[in-house]
């Protein structure tokens, strides 16, 4: 694993977009897997400054690694924050975006695979290291699969909810760890001082289910950017 340390979010946003654009550039039709939550904002803004100076997202393909199972506010559903946060901001086609749901979490890796795989996959962190809605415990060779949030994650996303927990629904589709680590390329955000713990963990301590993101460990190209705040002292 290769481990990236920028003075902040901004650059750190700015770095990735870069990736991203390079990897369009040299392949017009990329497949994209994209994460939600606050740690590719940056990111997103730089890819929607990128597309306005003229990258061409029309041939690109997504697939989002999660969405909330029977999500009661639908401006907090993980479709709607990648048409605010990216989608409308660019010219992918809708109809290339791509989410799990139960309907079709059976079909979703396969999809993938019919895609074409994924050529670059972004990915945020929990605080207790879960990556999509990969909660501890959960198998490294796992596929795309409902799942029940944890109460930690629920108590941690509440905000989105007005702060109300009982809003926050009880399960996810996600990307398992199995499909995330299909991806050819993977870049990991950590860019709040409060995910140093697991970044330490993962960056000194053996795999285990115990922190799903240490999955990352035998994928043969994965980055991690992290901003100064994560203390990036191993
Ligand atoms: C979101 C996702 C989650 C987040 C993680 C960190 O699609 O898969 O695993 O990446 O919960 O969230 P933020 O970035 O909000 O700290």
């Amino acid at each position: 694993m290769v481990v990236k340390v920028f003075k902040d979010k901004a650059s750190l946003g700015e770095f990735l977009a870069e990736r991203v654009k390079e990897l369009i550039e040299k392949k017009p039709d990329a497949v994209l897997g994209l994460a939600t939550g606050s740690s590719p904002l940056a990111t997103y803004a730089a890819l929607a400054r990128l597309y306005k100076q003229g990258l061409d997202f029309s041939k690109v393909t997504t697939f989002n690694l999660d969405e909330y199972v029977d999500c009661r506010i639908e401006k907090e559903t993980y479709r709607y924050f990648m048409d605010e946060n990216l989608f409308n901001k660019i010219n992918v086609k809708k109809k290339r975006t791509h989410f799990p749901s139960p309907e079709t979490v059976g079909e979703y890796d396969e999809d993938i695979e019919k895609a074409g795989g994924i050529d670059l996959q972004i990915l945020g962190i929990g605080v207790n290291g879960h990556i999509a809605f990969n909660e501890p415990g959960t198998s490294f060779d796992s596929k795309t699969h409902i799942t029940d949030l944890t109460e930690s994650t629920r108590e941690a996303n509440k905000r989105f909810f007005n702060g109300d927990i009982s809003l926050v629904p009880y399960q996810a589709v996600t990307m398992g760890l199995g499909t995330i680590m299909k991806a050819r390329k993977i870049y990991l955000i950590a860019n709040t001082e409060e995910k140093t713990k697991a970044i330490r963990s993962l960056l000194n301590e053996e795999a285990s289910v115990k922190l799903p993101a240490s999955v990352l460990i035998s994928h043969p190209d994965v980055t991690i950017l992290l901003t100064e705040e994560v203390n990036p002292v191993f």
